[in-house]
């Protein structure tokens, strides 16, 4: 099968009800992004942090994947379907994708302070933390997200990922913010890269034609299945 590599933004989720960052009235219009999701803004206020993560955790547990999610997942019957994902939301995991690597963190896990390799599940209803909140060994804990000024452990793993596609797709991302921008470069010169987005950032440094379908996730996805399905199998 061949290797079908797939790197997601927040616009593949707007569709579920999830809001973007930086379209008209995305997160990042209400809430100062270096208070609630950098390192600095975590240390100077950690309790507005842990209430900026409980009230996301909140709204995922009230949306569902839509039909893009799930069209991703039936391609794993004609593709071998990897998913780069910048999101932290589970609505790849929960439209039943079985290879999911998230670049950013994933917002229903917490992990110790002290011990990052400590890593916990959140289950409903106790999907809230605070600065009192312990974990077993009494630690205290902190979202599993990636802040702004701190590293992005997975990007190398994604990158290996991406040397190994042969078809490359890009879906609901404004290319905005490095390194998961820079992936869809990794890809190896012959390789056909697909880009899905009702308003995209026009790529001008690829020296690689890249196939726009500027739609919406729902609406393109299905577009991009019925190309793959036809030039690929
Ligand atoms: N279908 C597909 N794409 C859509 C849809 C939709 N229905 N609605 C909006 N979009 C597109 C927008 O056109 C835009 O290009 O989704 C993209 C959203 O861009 P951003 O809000 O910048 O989200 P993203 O690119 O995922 O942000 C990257 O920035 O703040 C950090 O960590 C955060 O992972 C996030 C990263």
């Amino acid at each position: 099968m061949k290797k079908l590599v797939i790197s997601t933004g927040a616009g593949i989720s707007a569709e579920s009800g999830v809001k973007t960052f930086r379209d008209t009235g995305g997160l990042w219009e209400n809430y100062p992004v270096m208070k609630v999701a950098s390192a600095d803004g975590f240390r100077e206020n950690p309790a507005l942090v842990h209430q900026f993560y409980n009230a996301r955790r909140d709204q995922l547990l009230s949306v569902q994947p839509n039909a893009a999610h799930l069209i991703l997942k039936e391609l794993e019957n004609d593709f071998d379907v990897r998913i780069i994902t910048q999101n932290v939301d589970n609505l790849h995991e929960r439209a039943g994708s079985t290879n999911v690597l998230h670049l950013h963190g994933e917002l229903m896990k917490i992990r110790s302070m002290t011990h990052p390799e400590r890593v916990y599940e959140l289950t409903p209803p106790d999907i809230h933390t605070s600065l009192e909140t312990r974990d077993s060994y009494g630690d205290p804990v902190r979202p599993h997200i990636v802040f702004f000024q701190e590293d992005v452990p997975n990007f190398e793993p994604a990158t290996q990922l991406t040397r190994e596609a042969d078809i490359f797709v890009v879906i609901g991302t404004s290319l905005a913010v490095y390194p998961a921008a820079s992936l869809l470069h990794y890809t190896r010169p012959e390789v056909p890269i697909y880009y899905i987005d009702p308003k995209p950032t026009i790529v001008t440094t690829s020296n690689k034609d890249i196939n726009y379908i500027a739609k919406k996730a729902s609406e393109g996805v299905a577009e991009l299945a019925e190309i793959l399905r036809k030039n690929y199998l």
